[in-house]
């Protein structure tokens, strides 16, 4: 007797996340009572962001499929904080802030200083895909300002001029 062929199963969105998303997004749904899986939606878009490089529509299905959530509900979060790239961005994404208490200890002209060094201007990424540009809220490191956020994980402080020139030249020699 012939084996009935089985047919495979359907492609599904969250099928783009691979098993390391997949096992970080679950610790992070362990966290909350399953009837508040949408707790876990920020940690679970920066683990598909990480993984995607950005958060494009198809990673907004995937995350809301994964966690059984409408659409909508993942798309809100990921328009809502700057922290998440809707559009496609360089290898480094460098978000310098320049919200009052750092502008008024050189927040401005840091960015400036960033902006003439990698010839681009805010929310634009070089032309060698490397670095992205982009201007931030609050980083709740005003003490330490001027301060920028590389790839939404690593802070850095008291950013002069030489210490700008010392961060694009370690990025540029990780890249
Ligand atoms: Fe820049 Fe707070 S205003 S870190």
């Amino acid at each position: 007797m012939s084996a009935v062929p089985q047919t495979p199963p359907e492609p599904r969105p969250a099928d783009l996340l691979n098993a390391d998303s997949r096992r970080r997004i679950d610790r992070e749904v362990a966290k909350y009572p399953d009837e508040h899986k949408q707790s876990a939606a920020m940690a679970s878009l920066a683990i598909a962001q990480l993984q995607e490089g950005w958060v494009s529509p198809e990673v907004i299905e995937a995350v809301a499929d994964y966690l059984g959530l409408p659409p909508i509900a993942i798309h809100e979060v990921a328009t809502f904080y700057n922290m998440y790239a809707t559009k496609p961005v360089g290898r480094f994404k460098i978000g310098i802030c320049t919200c009052l208490p750092c502008a008024l200890r050189d927040g401005a002209k840091a960015g400036e200083y960033l902006k003439d060094r990698l010839g681009i201007d805010y929310g634009e990424t070089t032309p060698d895909g490397r670095f992205t540009l982009i201007e931030t809220e609050c980083l709740g490191s005003c003490g330490d300002s001027p301060v920028c956020l590389v790839n939404n994980q690593r802070m850095e402080s008291f950013l002069d001029n030489k210490r700008i020139d010392e961060l694009i030249a370690e990025l540029k020699a990780a890249s």
